[in-house]
């Protein structure tokens, strides 16, 4: 029988977000239960996050788990916006261990890809055709890239050097409101990286999301490239619901 819901967390370098899904629509069930990520932000700080959301909920089933990384059968190999110590951590077993479940219960998956699989799943059903790139603008900048709707795990574009710098470092939307630029100013940036990144990658769409999506009409009409820019549907709760999706059908990379 397939589950109708689920249950999805995404960890982020500000705060971690859970929420019950309903796996028919792609969208949560009542509210999403956010808390400040702990600093440090190490595993077992996180992970104690993690279980009081779950309890909050009272959720039993399995449980998909979003992360910032590079996340290989459930091993993190990267952490550019949350602890080092996170590196080489085995978070599925930590959280199917702090949560009392089974590791198959537990899905460990970039946040990124997370959201990209949501959109896949209940966004346009044009996104499902051809070479997709949906790239997150928060914290960082995240991606996750599709060919007709199958995802290939853990690209890091948003790490592409650009003019001699981590793409991520000028033209995440933390930049935006760290150096106070004005949207025209960012989406110059956001311009600039994604030239170079159509160019190497000449997909036929890239999806924007991130919390900055809502806000959409203020910078993606001032972009200028040659793919095709969306915005994603789910907007800030893509990673949650991809993260309940893969949970219930199993998927790790
Ligand atoms: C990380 C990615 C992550 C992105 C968005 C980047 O710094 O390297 O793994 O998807 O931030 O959180």
């Amino acid at each position: 029988m397939t589950a109708t819901r689920g249950f999805g967390i995404d960890i982020g370098g500000s705060g971690i977000k859970g929420a019950l899904v309903d796996l028919e629509k792609g969208q949560l069930i009542g509210d999403r239960l956010r808390i400040d990520t702990p600093r440090p932000s190490t595993p077992e700080a996180v992970a104690d996050v993690v279980a009081e959301i779950v309890q909050h909920f009272d959720w039993d089933g399995p449980v998909g788990v979003t992360l910032p990384a590079v996340v290989k059968k459930g091993v993190a190999h990267t952490a550019a916006n949350i602890d080092p110590a996170w590196i080489g951590t085995d978070a599925d077993a930590l959280f199917a261990k702090r949560l009392g479940r089974d590791v198959d219960d537990v899905a460990m998956l970039n946040d990124a890809d997370a959201a990209g699989m949501a959109e896949m799943r209940f966004g346009d059903p044009a996104a499902r055709h051809g070479v997709v790139t949906l790239l997150t603008f928060g914290t960082g900048i995240g991606s996750a890239l599709f060919h007709d709707g199958k995802l290939v795990p853990n690209t890091e574009f948003g790490h592409l050097e650009v003019d001699g710098h981590d793409a991520e470092k000028k033209a995440a939307a933390s930049v935006k409101d760290n150096e106070g630029l004005s949207y025209p100013e960012w989406a110059k940036r956001v311009n600039r990286y994604l030239t170079v990144l159509e160019n190497l990658i000449w997909p036929d769409l890239f999806i924007v999301g991130g919390g900055v999506s809502k806000k959409s009409e203020k910078w993606v009409p001032l972009l200028d490239i040659r793919t095709r820019v969306g915005v994603a549907s789910l907007q800030n709760n893509a990673g949650i619901v991809g993260a309940a999706a893969a949970a219930a059908e199993g998927i790790e990379h």
